[in-house]
Order: structure tokens, then sequence, then C-alpha cells
């Protein structure tokens, strides 16, 4: 038996709940692995619209998956509009600008502004097909964007504005992106995030891009490109013309592509083990029903409901939970463009109960942070409208999964701790809130239709409370499709590890109830503030600096973030102001990455500890980082002074 804390659901909100109860969550689980096709298949054909029926529910063909084989069906239309017959001036996002301005955008608005927007795309050119990269500040026009390109079969990829024109240089590149839709900038901690400069940095050597579409936020001055770069609008006073220059404003009707199920939605670019981002690829129908379903069994969505998600629409959270699934499931959401702290801590709650938002769904960086500043913030604010809070991104440590419970739920509301990736385009493992009792740091248990498992590298079980693997066992709706353009790394990195099972690089355990407790990743990939990094992509960017002959990067437990970029760095000849270098470094990564990949420590070391092969022992780093010393097999290692002198230097800092 476990000792850790149980948390079982009221019994006011599990007779409310969309699914009540462990027996109906049981049958649910059982029903969705003994019958798969039967089980899908009646869910999407009773949430989803689709244009024309498909002929079989999936197709497995390992590594590569197909679901609603042959059905039509259209992302946009799903999320706009078939609610329009009856939910026309229901509100889709109470918006929230960081300096204060507020917009009420309801479903026909939306629809009114996707609309419109698509007939731009369409009258310059841009087709099904076609890419487009989106690049935008947390404004509506983010979501409308991404909903005119889905209206029409344009794949995009939304990259998070706090990536630097290199990264975004990359990802036009391997999209091979006919457009650029972005903005003059954004507010962030009152500054302004410039992002169209980023952009005009970003797509030299892009020939495959023909335009740059601008909205405009900010207001500040930015160069235009003429014949290249265009103003666009999509409100009461849009400027630009379908054509783009003859006056007319484009039409408020655009009807939706009937897209076949499988057409690519969008690609969203994360880190792997290697220096070159993986661009996940998900597709449409698939998707759809499940981030729809999840809504439901993990989020127990409602009509009345006011749902926050605080992420980024930048990061897969935001494209499943912020604009993707609550507009599918007919939602009202709130969308809040800037940080935690502006003007003050009190920002969120004063958003909480200025629009009575009854769940939210946050990172638990974001919850230490709040902690940290101390309760009077959220207590002197109202938060009684909420009734279900949210967890996801990274572990949650038992004493913020407390907190959380008192201090902002008020031991009322349940909290649903969601374990999913971006290539799982959907929450996998958590507690159906009127289902399932939480414990605090486990994400409970499987979403109906996912069988995970923990294993040893030979692929068996390893038994319960027993550290391993967490991979899963059968394809499900919203898993992603393939590496854009890389096929082989596709097969190779999920399910060439331990053949015939999807290697999800997380380990973890479970518990003797069958709950899952993760416990981080097994690759070289870290989590900061619920943000994946590669320590390759870093290493990558460091070496390019004249400085550099050797990086080396691992992830250092951090009391906020969960983890910290920490480098330890070589240096070729020279004479360097190391305090000084330490601060250009870390610029540097800034101006490769972006600023949220900024390292916080730099270590100047003479070697690096490496096998006699010459491969950098990363585990040895990891160790010094975390317990200043070194245990566990060194035979391989090709000299040990190296270890010995890194290790004392932390005591000299
Ligand atoms: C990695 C995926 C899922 C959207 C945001 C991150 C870690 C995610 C949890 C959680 C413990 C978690 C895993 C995973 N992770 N959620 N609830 N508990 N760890 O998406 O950038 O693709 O990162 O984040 O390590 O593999 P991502």
């Amino acid at each position: 038996m476990s000792q850790e804390p149980v948390y079982a659901p009221n019994s006011d909100f599990v007779a409310k709940a969309h699914v009540s109860g462990m027996d109906a969550y049981r049958a649910l689980w059982e029903r969705a692995k003994d019958h798969p096709e039967d089980f899908w298949g009646e869910i999407a054909e009773k949430e989803i619209h689709w244009f024309e029926k498909w002929s079989h529910v999936f197709e497995w063909n390992p590594p590569f998956v197909k679901w609603f084989v042959g059905g039509k069906t259209n992302m946009s239309y799903n999320c706009l509009d078939r609610h329009l017959a009856e939910n026309a001036n229901k509100v889709a996002f109470h918006w929230e600008g960081e300096p204060g301005d507020t917009r009420t955008v309801t479903y026909a608005d939306l629809h009114r502004m996707v609309c419109r927007f698509a007939n731009v795309l369409k009258a310059r050119g841009f087709k099904t097909g076609d890419r487009a990269i989106i690049y935008m500040p947390m404004i509506v026009e983010l979501p409308v964007a991404m909903l005119a390109c889905a209206r029409l079969g344009i794949t995009h990829s939304v990259v998070f504005g706090g990536f630097s024109a290199e990264a975004l240089k990359a990802r036009v590149q391997d999209l091979g992106a006919a457009v650029v839709i972005t903005a003059d900038g954004g507010w962030r901690r009152a500054k302004e995030v410039k992002l169209k400069g980023a952009v005009d940095e970003g797509i030299v050597d892009c020939p495959s891009v023909k335009e740059v579409l601008v909205f405009q936020r900010t207001g500040s001055a930015i160069d235009m490109v003429a014949g290249r770069d265009f103003f666009v609008r999509v409100d009461e006073s849009q400027r630009l013309a379908e054509g783009g220059i003859d006056g007319t404003l484009a039409g408020d009707e655009c009807p939706a592509v009937e897209l076949d199920s499988e057409h690519p939605l969008y690609v969203l670019y994360t880190s792997g083990t290697t220096g070159k981002p993986k661009g996940i690829l998900h597709t449409t129908g698939g998707y759809l029903t499940y981030v729809t379903m999840t809504m439901k069994w993990v989020f127990d969505i409602k009509p009345d409901d006011v749902y926050w998600c605080s992420a980024d629409i930048g990061w897969v959270t935001g494209h499943s939970y912020i604009v993707y699934g609550p507009l599918s499931a007919g939602a009202t959401s709130i969308m809040y463009e800037g940080a935690p702290d502006t003007p003050d801590f009190g920002r969120w709650w004063s958003i909480v109960a200025k629009y009575k938002a009854s769940i939210l769904y946050t990172s638990p960086t974001a919850i230490r942070a709040l902690i940290r500043q101390g309760d009077q913030w959220p207590n002197s604010h109202d938060l009684s409208s909420l009734r279900l809070l949210g967890s996801v991104g990274e572990p949650i440590n038992p004493a913020a999964w407390e907190w959380y419970h008192r201090v902002i739920g008020k031991e009322r509301c349940p909290i649903v701790d969601t374990w999913w990736q971006t290539e799982t385009g959907g929450i996998m493992i958590a507690p159906m809130p009127g289902a399932v009792p939480t414990k605090p740091g486990s994400g409970t248990l499987p979403m109906p239709g996912i069988i995970p498992e923990i294993i040893d590298l030979s692929g068996n079980p390893v038994g319960d409370d027993r550290e391993g693997f967490l991979v899963i066992r059968r394809p499900w709706p919203s898993m992603l499709r393939t590496i854009w353009g890389d096929p082989d790394r596709y097969a190779d990195q999920y399910w060439g590890k331990v053949q015939g099972v999807y290697f999800t690089g997380d380990a973890a355990r479970r518990d003797k109830d069958g709950y899952f407790w993760i416990l981080g990743r097994v690759d070289d990939v870290m989590n900061v503030s619920g943000h994946r990094l590669s320590t390759m992509e870093i290493e990558s960017a460091l070496v390019k600096h004249p400085a550099v002959a050797e990086a080396a990067v691992v992830g250092k437990p951090h009391e906020i973030t969960g983890q910290a970029v920490c480098c330890f760095v070589t240096l070729k000849k020279g004479d360097y102001d190391h305090h000084e270098l330490g601060i250009e470094l870390r610029k540097w990564v800034a101006h490769e990455i972006g600023p949220f990949a900024r390292p916080e420590e730099i270590r100047f070391s003479e070697a690096l500890p490496k096998t006699r092969s010459g491969k950098i022992m990363r585990r040895l780093l990891r160790e010094i980082v975390t317990s200043h010393t070194v245990s566990g097999d060194v035979t391989t290692l090709e000299d040990m002074n190296v270890v010995t002198r890194l290790a004392s230097q932390h005591d000299e800092d």
C-alpha cells in the first residue's frame, strides 16, 4: 500500500462530471482497450463533423498510422462553423493584453475574422498543401492565423515568440514555408518583443518565402520590404483587401476546404537529442477527435465554464488546449498576452476574478514562482469561481501541488496533473477529475485508448514501484505521424529503441495502485520551466562562438524552473576574462536559440571528462551539478583528474 496522501473528488463534483466514479473510468478504459475501433469510431461520429465518413477507424502499418481513413473533415469548420447555429454569440475568447487593453471575441466574430484572413491568404495565391510559419505574440490574430490556415489546408508551424531569428530561419527552411505570418511585436514585462525585426533577419536565405503578412500589435516602427511585406487586419477596421492593394475588403465568408482526415494540420518543432530540432507532424481527423474528447475527460468542460490555459500558443499545450481543443468543444476561454508578474504578482488572480475563471491550467514552474511571492497575492482576489485546476509540462513536486490545492483551489478543486508531449498531441496520463482520486506528484492513470507500460531496455515490464522507461503500446488518434521530411528519424527515435512500442524518452514508475509517476527524461533533453531544450542544441550554439573549443551542457536542479541550463566550456588558446566571457556566452545562446534558453551558468574548464573513445561523459557532469560528487562506474573515464577538478570548482565559486 502506498503512504502518499490521496485526494478523492468531492461528491458534488462527481455528481456533475462527464465521467463519474472509478467504475465509469475503468469501463471506458477497458472498452477502448478491447474494442478500439468501436470505441473511437463512436466518439468520432458523435463529437466531430465529417463532410464524408471514414471507411475504417485506423490503419496501423508500424510505425505509421492513419486514423479515420478516407474521412473528410476540416479543423476550422469544427472549431467555428458548427457552433454558429446555437452559439454564435457565445464568447470564444476573453482576451487581455498585458498593458490592460481587452477584447471580447464571440464565435461569430472569430469565424468572421478567420474567413477574412483565409480570403486574404487565398487571394494572394496560398493554397492547400502550402506551408506557413506563424511567429506572433499572444493576440487573437494568432489563433485566427492558425484557423485560417487550417481552413484552407495550409500546414502551419507556429514558432514561439521567444525563439531567435536564427531558430526561426532553421524552421522556415526545414518547412519550406511559402508565407510568414507575424506582427510588429508583442508585450512582455512591459517591454516590446520585436518580432518583425527577427523575421527580417531570419528569412534571408529563405527563397521559399514569397510574402510576409504583418499584423499590428504594438504600433512600433518596422521596416517593410516592398513587394514582400504586407500589413493585414481582420478586425472591424481591417485595412488590407483580399488582393492587398485595391481597397476592397476581404469577404466575411470563406468555405472550409473538405480535407482528408490525414491532411497535415501542423508541424511543431521540438528539441531532440541532436542539434537539429524535430518537426513533429500532426494531422487532422485523429488529432481533432482526441483533443476534443480530452477536453471533456480531463477538463470536464461544460457549456458555462470559463477556461484558462496560461501557456503560450507557441508550445503544444497552447495548440491543443488553447486553440483546437477548447474551440472544437465550443468552450469560452481566457487568453492573456503577457507575464504573470506584470504589473505585479496579483495579475493572474485578478484575471481569474475578473472573468470568473472556472478552470485554470498552468505549469509547476509558474506555481513555484507564485508561491515564492507569498499568499497575500492570491488571497486578495476572489477565486471562488474556480472548480478545477490543471498542471502540465514537468513533474509537480508535492509541496507545490499542496499549495495549489490549498491556496488556489481552497481544498475544493480537483487537480489534474497531465502528462503528455508535443509528439502525443494530447493528454495521455491524467486523472479524470470526477472519477480518479489524486496523489500529489502523480499523473495517475492513462486515458482510454492509451496503454502505457514501464519496461527495461530489453522490453520487459519492470514490475510495481520499479523505475524504467515509459512506453506506449498502441497508436492513438493524436499521435505524431512522422518527423517532417525525416521518416527514418521518426521510425528510429520513437519506434526503434524497443521494437514495436512508442518510446517516450521519460523514466517513470508505476505504483501498486497502477498510478504513474514521471521521473524525468532519460535522454539529452532538459526541461526548463516546462520548456524542452536539447543539450546538443545549446552545445552546437556554444561551439559556434570563436572562443569556445568544446562544450557540454547539462540540466541542473533549480528550485523554480525545475532545471536550469548549466554549461561546461573549454576555450581555444587566448587570454579571456572568464567573467566577461561568461556574460557574452549567455547572450550568445540567447541570440542563437532564444532568450528562454539563456544558460543559468557557464563553467570554464581545462578539459571535459571523456571516455577513452572520446565521448563526453555527461552523466558525470550531471552528478557534479546535482551532488558535487561522482559515483558509479568511472572505469571508462580517460582522466579522473578532470572530474576531481570540476567537482571541486563549485566550492571555489
Ligand atoms: C516532456 C514533454 C505536454 C506539453 C508541454 C511539454 C515532461 C510534461 C509532464 C507532467 C511530468 C511532464 C516530460 C515529457 N512532462 N508533462 N505532467 N509530469 N513530466 O511538452 O515540450 O513536448 O515536453 O515534458 O518529460 O516527455 P514537451
